[in-house]
């Protein structure tokens, strides 16, 4: 099926739209009712510290994002500055808050923009690897904000059916309601440069390498204690009976842009790898009842 030509007006369009329809959430708007903390505690207190810490480090995002995106244009500016910060960091705020209602330890974002960013920073100063940078920028926020929406639809799910609607009718899904207008936002951006030919075959041969080689999943920050809060999440969130699928979902977006060509491969194999990686790092660390490694 043919698919709609995006261009960078319907990008704008979409932007604005964001911003009409959903303004940051206030913690005044949170009904801060919680009828069996323990019982939440004990099937998502994991899962929410982990969302906590990563809504938060939508600050770092930022920084990345300048370091990467030095000539950053007009819409892809409003969009982090104006609907994309104000709404991430509210999430943030609102779920750490949860969290201490529910007796666990603030969450601690990590907030320092690592080596690897830095080079590739570096080297976007020339127009080509600018390019493939914002190719992978757009692919990167496209992944994890799916996996945002996933994780959201199953928290939802789960809370409901334990009778937390309080928790569920004010703070999940009105941050689940957010999460798609991203999604959309990073897709259109990647799909975009694609259609209209931005990257020649080497760039784009380039981004395929970049990608394979960087891929994390979201708040894993390429650093093995956070995959293996990630593979706890996933465990939690029962998507590991049906990693494969999960990498599918995740994957969609690439494996259309980046991988069209390749017969046979109906998701990009670095995803699915990643996740039995941080699954395998949740289990050989004793699960979530181990203590805390001492060291960072
Ligand atoms: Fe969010
Ligand atoms: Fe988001």
């Amino acid at each position: 099926m043919p698919r709609q030509l995006i261009t960078q007006q319907k990008i704008a369009e979409h932007v604005q739209r964001l911003g009409e329809l959903y303004p940051p959430i206030s913690l005044d708007s949170v009904d801060r009712t919680i009828k069996r903390p323990d019982l939440v505690v004990s099937k998502y207190g994991h899962v929410l510290d982990y969302l906590a810490r990563v809504e938060l480090e939508v600050d770092r995002n930022i920084l990345e994002l300048l370091v990467l995106l030095p000539d950053v244009v007009d819409t892809n500016r409003m969009f982090y500055a104006d609907v994309w910060q104000p709404q991430e960091i509210q999430h943030g705020l609102i779920l750490d808050r949860l969290q201490q209602d529910l007796g666990r330890k603030p969450a601690e974002p990590h907030l320092e923009v690592s080596f690897k960013i830095k080079i590739l920073g570096a080297l976007a100063n020339l127009k080509p690897i600018q390019e493939v940078a914002k190719l992978l920028y757009f692919l990167t926020g496209a992944s994890t904000e799916r996996q945002a929406v996933l994780a959201y639809n199953q928290i939802n799910t789960g809370l409901k059916e334990l009778g937390e609607d309080a928790i569920s009718e004010t703070i999940i899904t009105p941050i689940k309601q957010q999460e798609p207008g991203h999604f959309a936002f990073y897709q259109m951006s990647a799909t975009k440069m694609v259609q209209h030919n931005e990257l020649k075959p080497w760039q784009l041969f380039l981004t395929r390498v970049l990608r394979e080689k960087s891929y994390n999943l979201v708040g894993t920050n390429a650093m093995d204690k956070y995959k293996a809060d990630m593979g706890g999440v996933v465990v939690d969130l029962g998507l590991d009976d049906d990693l494969a699928g999960y990498a599918r979902e995740v994957g969609r977006v690439e494996q259309r842009l980046l991988w069209a060509h390749r017969q046979g491969m109906d998701f990009p194999p670095y995803i699915l790898k990643a996740l039995r990686e941080s699954v395998e790092l949740y289990l050989e660390r004793g699960g979530l009842n181990a203590p805390e490694p001492a060291t960072a």
